[in-house]
């Protein structure tokens, strides 16, 4: 397939490169807007890694072909912080020493915003169900929760 020109708006800057349309959204953050937020986990839209904001909303960028991002507002992890100041959520996750090979927390970090959106005052339970499916290999998920609870206070 010829690469055509694909529009997509990340962080706030409009962009406009090749690419074929059905390329996934997190090869093209990636590789094209150097955006490393993303993380290339499974591929298959099943560990979460890849997490970045669509309109506000959490979605898994390694399923979704580029072609389909006109017209949308998507924000990556890198998106999060203004002005040097780190998001809320961001701080969080250092405070409570969330990371060990830091490789999920992208994905973490991504779901929780998305997540306190709609629900600002979670129950640990909550906190729970809103990231079963994000997976962490390490096992740090006591710290991740605690992060949450943090970030929601
Ligand atoms: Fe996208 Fe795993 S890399 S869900």
């Amino acid at each position: 397939i010829s690469p055509l020109t694909v529009s997509l708006r990340v962080n706030g800057v409009a962009h406009e490169l090749l690419a074929d349309p059905d390329t996934s959204l997190m090869t093209v953050l990636r590789n094209d807007l150097n955006l490393n937020g993303p993380k290339y986990g499974c591929g298959l839209g099943q560990c979460g890694a890849c997490t970045v904001l669509v309109d506000g909303v959490a979605a898994r960028s390694c399923v979704i072909p580029v072609g389909k991002m006109r017209d949308r507002e998507i924000v990556t992890l890198e998106g999060l912080t203004k002005d040097g100041v780190l998001h809320p959520v961001q701080q969080a996750f250092i405070d409570a020493q969330a990371a060990q090979c830091g490789y999920c927390l992208n994905g973490m970090i991504m779901m929780t915003v998305s997540f306190l959106k709609d629900q600002p005052e979670p129950t640990e339970q909550q906190i729970r169900d809103a990231l079963s499916g994000n997976l962490c290999r390490c096992g740090t998920h006591v710290e991740i929760i605690e992060a949450v609870k943090k970030a929601s206070s």
